[in-house]
């Protein structure tokens, strides 16, 4: 990273930043755009129309201009049972209602949407989903099942907000949803979880150049959802130099030796593999309750997500809690968190 960021102050010393920081860069450079694309086809697997892609100031503020566009207040968003907490936030700041469908190991269960947007008649216009690395379980949806939910959003005319922020962690990941319904998808990928998390760039893909323009354009009207015009080129520096490679390789490698040291300090028992990856998504002791447990955990220096912050209308946090090992700066700091999450499984309430 240190290298990185030499390299990028080397990069801007080249560059007219006095021009580049004076202009907007709605939806960013063409640069900006091919580079998006480069990024965006390890997980395509070819390289998007550049024309189609959006630079945003991160994901959560691409998620503001599609919920505001497409679902509006008063209108609903199906999202999985349990997901991403900030949305939570978020569509209540449009009066958007959240419906939550039912999950399993592989993510949305296919009858469980088409049932849902059968009883909502046609009142729900998009669902928000994480197919890849699901947060918080880790859940990946198979190709049957992506071929399966895209068939449905087919049927209801739902559009598609498919959230791959983790997506490039794992090197064997099943293509995007957005490849399995492209007319309806809108495929973003934020930068935050696999290079740096506050340099605050994300791409999406529209379903089209004009549906791109249409959500995203002028920005200048509504919150300030475009990216930095220096931060903009920074990551564009990286993507294009193959900077942004050597990044993510060193974050794949450091997040499996967390997850080493994460099976190595916790009770076993609390530990399901298929929920372990950048997060980890645990069980509660059998004692304790979750407040307690939250409170417990903050008193010892670590702080947890409780499972119920997760949970869409439902019950399906509650006896759950979650660590991003991606949060503390170090190793050491990680291995002194893991210890105090451990002790508090031997703590008898
Ligand atoms: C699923 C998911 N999407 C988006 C974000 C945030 O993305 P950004 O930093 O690009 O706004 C997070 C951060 O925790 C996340 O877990």
């Amino acid at each position: 990273m240190e290298l990185a960021i030499a390299d990028s102050f080397a990069h801007l010393q080249k560059t007219d930043i006095a021009n580049a920081i004076r202009f907007p860069r709605f939806t960013g450079t063409e640069k900006d755009r091919r580079a998006g694309a480069a990024w965006l086809s390890r997980r395509l697997g070819q390289e998007p129309e550049a024309d189609r892609i959006v630079l945003a100031n991160g994901s959560q503020a691409i998620l503001t201009m599609l919920m505001a566009r497409y679902v509006k207040p008063g209108g609903i968003l199906l999202t999985e049972a349990l997901t991403y907490p900030a949305i939570k936030p978020l569509s209540a700041m449009f009066d958007i209602r959240l419906h939550g469908v039912a999950i399993d190991d592989e993510g949305i269960v296919p009858d469980s949407l088409d049932e849902e947007c059968r009883r909502l008649h046609g009142k729900a216009s998009a669902l928000y989903c994480m197919p890849t690395l699901h947060n918080p379980t880790s859940a990946t949806m198979s190709d049957g099942r992506r071929r399966d939910i895209a068939k449905i959003a087919r049927r209801h005319d739902l559009a598609i907000f498919e959230d791959d922020i983790y997506g490039v962690l794992p090197t064997d990941a099943p293509p995007p949803l957005a490849t399995y319904a492209p007319e309806r998808s809108w495929y973003f990928v934020g930068l935050s979880k696999s290079l740096a998390s506050q340099l605050r760039v994300a791409y999406v893909l529209a379903p089209s150049r004009a549906l791109g323009e249409g959500a995203f354009w002028p920005g200048v009207r509504t919150t300030n959802w475009m990216v930095a015009p220096l931060v903009a080129e920074i990551a564009s520096h990286w993507v294009l130099t193959g900077l942004a490679n050597d990044i993510l390789q060193s974050v794949r490698v450091e997040t499996e030796e967390r997850k080493r040291l994460a099976v190595s300090r916790l009770p076993t028992a609390s530990i399901h593999p298929e929920n372990l990856n950048y997060h980890l998504w645990l069980d509660l002791p059998e004692h304790a309750s979750l407040t307690d447990f939250v409170m417990s955990a903050r008193q010892a220096g670590v702080i947890v997500g409780a499972g119920d912050s997760f949970a869409v209308n439902n019950d399906g946090g509650d006896r759950k809690f979650r660590i991003g090992l991606g949060v503390p700066a170090d190793q050491h700091s990680l291995v002194d968190g893991l210890d105090a999450i451990a002790s508090l499984f031997s703590v008898k309430g």
